[in-house]
């Protein structure tokens, strides 16, 4: 049975992943392509339905993204957002052009007729808007379904030809209505079922695997992060003890946690394969003695990972597959999916330990975002607080501790996080918090405890609320709970004898220290 498809054709928007997003929400299948896919390609995979995201551009200017007529005419059901709906407009025969007034943020939109991309929606309802240009007259055909005060044709359409044209952007969730507005979209226009569900996905993704492997050996770099410890779960389901999981620990995990990713992945734990814990910590404490620029630290991390996993790749031999954690946000920014810049060049996908002797990679998470991982993690039966885990850097404490790393630091940070993180989970506040953690400052100064001087270290407390990491905000922390956290530090780790509070934004901050 073929997996119904629904596509999304990126202009370069900002909301782009939001759309697929969205549209997965609503339990149908969705991918992300430049709009400079072929329509061969396109009608190739068969979609359902197709929508035209926005973008930075004016689509009557020369050289703008643009699409060929035919897109419209293959009978496929055609939704555009904001530039995708101007465009459709353009290209049909109808009127963009720069708008007298620009809107941007909530507006309300009222309805003007009664439209199947509309069912069930308020006559007078919130959207999110975006624009500089507008659609001052729609292409023949269409008839006007939507209006705001400044903008009279906020949405459009011709139901004959199943082709929709939303000016408002109904991915973003200032939107009240837009995930109706897009569920009306994929099910009631374009017939989807819905039927895209985790449990299947897993299921076919395992058995997909298995045909994959056949008899091959299977190597994973485990780091006991979400996505590399759902990978594993999942290969190890399907393969069993062909795959080993090679776990560097290179001394600079939160306390712990080293022996609790053993617990789950190692002998004692849950599941079939091989695992292989390398204790690497004197290898990077030596690497990384002196050295206190944060860049030099991450590389020098970075470069000794890869140098410890390859030593243990070569023990093991040559093997036939290796496995990736790539989740579908890696591909898309690193330009391969959609149409956006190439944001980081993520070392997940393409570039590669080349060190390693392997024949294929498997990326079984290729396809997921973020929160679809930690559903496949249920779904797989993972431990909770593996799945909800917290965002941790790659280069981990290395990162946390401003300045050069020692043993000594390593200890201190990692006692001053393990008491924040339990006064936090037991002031019920480890939920609504996006990111905590404590850091090692590299600032000493005098301090007095019982009658005598100390001249010790100052630990920084960070915890932010955020929705997307790229911004941030210092969460809220009742005073009472942050005076809590500071008696144990002081009186529990050796060597601090002074805490502080990080209340900076991102920006201008960034939320790890380094
Ligand atoms: P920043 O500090 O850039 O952090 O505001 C944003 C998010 O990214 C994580 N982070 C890293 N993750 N390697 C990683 O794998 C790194 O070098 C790194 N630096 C920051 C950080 O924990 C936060 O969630």
């Amino acid at each position: 049975m073929e997996q119904e498809k629904v596509i999304v054709i990126d202009f370069g928007g900002q909301y782009n992943q939001l759309v697929a997003r969205r549209v997965r929400e609503c339990n149908v299948y969705c991918e992300i392509y430049s709009y400079r896919t072929a329509l061969e390609e396109i009608k190739a995979m068969k979609p359902k339905g197709i929508i035209l995201t926005g973008g930075p551009n004016s689509c009557y200017e020369e050289g703008a993204p643009t699409y060929q007529r035919e897109l419209f005419e293959l009978g496929i059901p055609v939704l555009g957002l904001c530039y995708g709906a101007q465009l459709m407009m353009h290209i049909l025969g109808g009127r963009v052009e720069s708008a007298p007034v620009r809107e941007y943020g909530k507006t309300e939109v009222l309805l003007d007729k009664a439209s199947s991309l509309f069912e069930r929606v308020k006559e007078t309802t919130v959207c999110w808007m975006s624009h500089f240009d507008y659609i001052s007259s729609p292409a023949p055909g269409f008839a006007v379904t939507a209006h705001t005060a400044d903008c009279p044709v906020a949405a459009a359409e011709d139901e004959n030809r199943k082709l929709y044209a939303i000016q408002f952007h109904p991915e973003v969730l200032h939107t009240k209505e837009g995930t109706k507005i897009l569920s009306n979209f994929v099910k009631s226009i374009c017939g989807c079922k819905g039927d895209w569900r985790m449990d299947h996905f897993v299921e076919k993704s395992i058995r997909e695997i298995r045909e994959r492997v056949g008899n091959g050996k299977v190597l994973c770099a485990l780091s006991g992060g979400v996505d590399s410890s759902v990978a594993a779960v999942m290969l190890s389901k399907a393969i069993g003890s062909q795959l080993t999981c090679v776990f560097v620990d290179h001394g600079l995990l939160r306390k712990n946690e080293g022996d609790e990713v053993e617990a789950v992945f190692g002998p004692q734990g849950n599941y079939e394969l091989n695992f292989i814990r390398v204790n690497a910590r004197e290898r990077f404490y030596v690497k990384l003695a002196g050295v206190k620029e944060p860049e030099r630290k991450r590389k020098i991390i970075g470069e000794e990972f890869i140098r410890v996993f390859e030593e243990e790749a070569k023990k093991i031999g040559s093997v036939d597959f290796l496995v990736q954690g790539t989740i579908y946000p890696d591909v898309v920014e690193s330009g391969l999916g959609g149409e956006s810049a190439v944001i980081k060049s993520h070392h997940n996908v393409g570039g590669l330990p080349d060190c390693v002797d392997f024949k294929e990679i498997i990326e079984p998470l290729r396809n997921l975002f973020k929160d679809e991982v930690r559903k496949a993690g249920i779904e797989l039966g993972i431990p909770k607080y593996l799945v909800f885990r917290q965002p941790f850097p790659g280069p981990g404490l290395g990162v946390r501790i401003v300045g050069d790393v020692t043993a000594d630091k390593v200890r201190m940070v990692q006692d001053a996080d393990a008491i924040f993180r339990e006064e936090l989970e037991a002031a019920g506040l480890d939920q609504t918090i996006g990111q905590y953690f404590a850091a090692l400052t590299d600032m000493r100064s005098v301090g007095v405890m019982g009658d005598e001087r100390t001249y010790d270290y100052a630990v920084a407390l960070r915890a932010v609320n955020t929705v997307d990491f790229m911004t941030a905000e210092a969460a809220e922390i009742p005073f009472g709970v942050l005076q809590k956290v500071m008696g144990r530090i002081i009186n529990e780790v050796g060597g601090v004898n002074r805490v502080l509070y990080d209340l900076t934004s991102k920006p201008p901050g960034t939320i790890e220290f380094e």
